[in-house]
């Protein structure tokens, strides 16, 4: 066996023992990022080791560092699994070491992207034809979406940003929700906007936005708007009234962004696409293939409904480039990068449109599930309307609220991690991972039962 062979067939012995234990291992960390550094920690070698015995180092040394994250019971921040097809797909596309932005020189993972696009677009009830950029999640292709936003508000109002830049361009207003995610903000900033384009319109006590206050918002002021609308809030799960606030969004010829890292996938179930709808009335919508959908890190996709805008500021005309235009690299930041599409795909075919939306209809059943388990335990209050796959809870008092947490985390069984909701610190729990069954919740519920009991 050459040494490609031989690390191969080693990372895949690792791989499957890591895999047979998670659903045993502590879900958190057993260890601090201190710690792991010092682990971690030496000069940099003089000289060369053996490939497998770097693997085994690598592996035996960061093992109690990880997370398990791609665990059942991990229910922190929103973080997805990996679908078993996706995850064969993603060691592939390692493999594979393909560089997805140009269609000549990498044609199968050029158009494996634009099929799974149109997949997530036809899945998701948006408009056919829209572009659909892989990027590394949601953070990114809010950034992107809001860039092809950024240009063609600029653009009706006569400013070619492109051109010109941003210097003495008319201001533009980025209107969003109290409880928008901080990554539009960072989009904003980033995009060259700066925060104090960004303004608040005031939402209902799950955190959607009041569309009456939007209404005023916009009223308000002038010029080029931008309305950023969310799928999803990251803490209650809640979805704004798209159906309402986007007609509100059109009167003043504001571009219109949806931001549903996880939630935009409610589109794709019968049972759950009442909560988007007129969603596809937007111009924009970014969200993460690694959060509901299970793909493994990182994948997130930024979806434009009219290609032009977002060409407009990621087009590329180098002269040693074969490229053609239509290159995936022209609907992304990106330039050279991984070709995310195949796990993308993978992930889809393998689910197919039913299994889709069975995928989503399990997270948000297992939440249901999960948030009627806490309640029946001695002095948990789930604070927020359970519509999604986000459920909120907490104890009598902040101390206490926040001291569960640390207590689960130390207790290994699952996690949660904390938040402040409406002025109050609550624990929150996201699911998001494919194989969470009822044995799981049980436990959850266990865990959080035996903890309160012991505070
Ligand atoms: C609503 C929302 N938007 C954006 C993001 C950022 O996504 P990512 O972490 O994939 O960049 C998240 C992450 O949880 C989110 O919940």
């Amino acid at each position: 066996m050459d040494d490609t062979e031989r690390v191969l067939s080693r990372a895949h012995e690792l791989a499957t023992e890591f895999l047979a234990g998670l659903g045993e291992r502590p879900v958190w960390p057993r260890v601090t990022f201190e710690q792991m550094l010092q682990a971690f920690d030496g000069p940099m070698p003089e000289s060369g080791a053996d490939p497998v015995a770097v693997l085994d180092q690598l592996a035996s040394t960061a093992d109690p560092g990880l997370a398990g994250t791609a665990g059942p019971r991990f229910f922190g921040f929103v973080i997805g699994g990996h679908l078993p097809a996706a995850l064969g797909a993603d060691v592939l596309t390692s493999t594979w070491d393909q560089n997805a932005g140009i269609n000549a020189l990498t044609p199968a993972a050029a158009a494996v992207e634009v099929v799974a696009g149109r997949w997530v677009v036809d899945a998701l009830g948006l408009p056919a034809g829209a572009a659909v950029g892989l990027v590394t999640g949601g953070m990114m292709a809010n950034y992107t979406c809001l860039s092809a936003g950024r240009h063609a508000v600029l653009a009706r109002a006569g400013w070619d940003v492109a051109a010109r830049g941003l210097f003495e361009a008319p201001r533009v207003r980025v209107v969003v929700g109290r409880y928008r995610h901080d990554t539009i903000d960072r989009a904003v900033r980033y995009l060259g906007l700066g925060q104090d384009s960004v303004v608040e319109v005031d939402t209902d006590d799950q955190g959607r936005i009041d569309v009456a206050d939007l209404g005023r918002v916009l009223a308000g002021g002038d010029g080029p708007a931008i309305v950023c609308l969310q799928a999803g809030e990251v803490h209650s799960g809640a979805f704004d009234d798209f159906a309402a606030a986007i007609p509100v969004a059109r009167t003043y010829d504001a571009w219109v962004h949806v931001d549903g890292a996880f939630g935009l996938w409610a589109a794709a179930s019968p049972s759950y696409r009442h909560l988007t709808l007129g969603m596809a009335d937007a111009d924009s919508w970014a969200t993460d293939a690694h959060k509901t959908l299970n793909v493994p890190y990182d994948s997130g996709l930024a979806i434009v409904q009219d290609p032009a805008a977002v060409v407009a500021g990621f087009g590329v005309e180098a002269d040693y480039l074969i490229g053609a235009s239509g290159d995936p690299m022209e609907r992304v930041p990106e330039f050279s990068r991984r070709a995310r599409g195949f796990a993308v795909w993978a992930a889809l075919r393998s689910l197919g449109r039913d299994g889709l939306a069975v995928l989503v209809d399990r997270l948000c059943a297992t939440a249901s599930m999960l948030a009627k388990g806490f309640e029946e335990v001695d002095e948990v209050e789930v604070v927020n309307d359970v519509v999604f796959t986000q459920v909120m809870f907490r104890l009598s008092s902040d101390e206490r609220t926040a001291e569960l947490g640390r207590r689960l985390l130390a207790d290994g069984t699952c996690v949660v991690t904390p938040a402040i909701w409406a002025g109050r610190t609550v624990q929150r729990c996201a699911v998001s991972n494919w194989s969470t069954s009822e044995a799981d919740v049980a436990a959850t519920v266990a865990a959080v039962r035996r903890v309160v009991a012991a505070l």
